[in-house]
């Protein structure tokens, strides 16, 4: 991958669709703060410095499977967090995990969001994604019912020291590689232990309506909400994903 570094951009996910129009492929755009970062729903991401604000841009002629993409990204960040968080001396628990579709939880807190936007006719995905490292504010929504944390933050007692970013990028992109390969079945089912939101009841807010539901299996497709009514099953494919208890 050519890693394109920036001090400032509006949004690595812009900058990324014009490089990518202009010919680019198979890159990563990289920036210390954005000033119209963007979040998935239309949201904003508040990018102050300290955060890592990437998108990984790919061929998707060569790429068959663009369904698997946000499983690898949320995966590969979650393998990083790990490894980093491995190497700090707490005695705290530590735990990570993924909500659906792919925020990144820390003991339930939002440490990073991944927002996917597809170029079908010129063949090109922008997988974009924001990390909470060494940010103290977090990146959070005022309608958003998790805490927003960053590592920095969560390891403070410990580590004064900084995340460094640029390690934090090679590991990143190292897994992300490896997830790459991965067979489907693996992929999903790797997705599937470190999912938070796999046997949660959840409430689903759809573009004009709400569903609650138990969630009794996720795959490529989407989520599958028993609705305990009529409906049945429902195969959700986008919406926001509140759990419940
Ligand atoms: C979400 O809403 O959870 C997704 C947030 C994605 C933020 C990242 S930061 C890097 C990239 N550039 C953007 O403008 N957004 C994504």
């Amino acid at each position: 991958f050519k890693v394109f570094k920036y001090d400032k951009v509006n949004s690595t996910n812009i900058v990324s669709h014009n490089l990518a129009k202009n010919g680019q492929n198979n890159f990563i755009v990289m920036a210390n703060t954005q000033t119209d970062g963007k979040g998935r729903l239309n949201r904003s991401w508040a990018s102050e410095e300290g955060g890592l604000y990437l998108s990984i841009v790919l061929d998707i002629s060569k790429f068959e499977e663009i369904a698997h993409s946000n499983f690898i990204a949320s995966l590969s960040v979650l393998t990083t967090l790990k490894e980093f968080s491995s190497s700090f001396n707490t005695s705290d628990d530590i735990n990570y995990s993924i909500k659906w579709p792919n925020d990144i939880l820390l003991n339930n807190c939002k440490i990073c969001g991944i927002l996917s936007e597809l170029n079908i006719k010129e063949n090109y995905i922008v997988i974009g994604i924001g990390v909470n490292l060494n940010n103290s504010l977090g990146n959070i929504d005022n309608d958003c019912s998790y805490k927003a944390i960053s590592l920095n933050q969560m390891f403070e007692n410990t580590e004064k020291e900084q995340i460094d970013k640029n390690l934090f990028l090679t590991r990143l992109l190292s897994n992300f590689t490896n997830y790459l390969t991965m067979n489907s079945d693996d992929l999903i089912n790797n997705y599937k232990l470190n999912s938070e939101t796999l046997n949660k009841n959840v409430k689903i807010i759809l573009k004009d309506s709400e569903l609650t539901g138990k969630v009794v299996n996720i795959d490529f497709n989407g989520l599958y909400l028993d609705t305990n009514s009529d409906l049945g099953i429902k195969l959700i494919e986008v919406g926001d994903c509140i759990h419940l208890r």
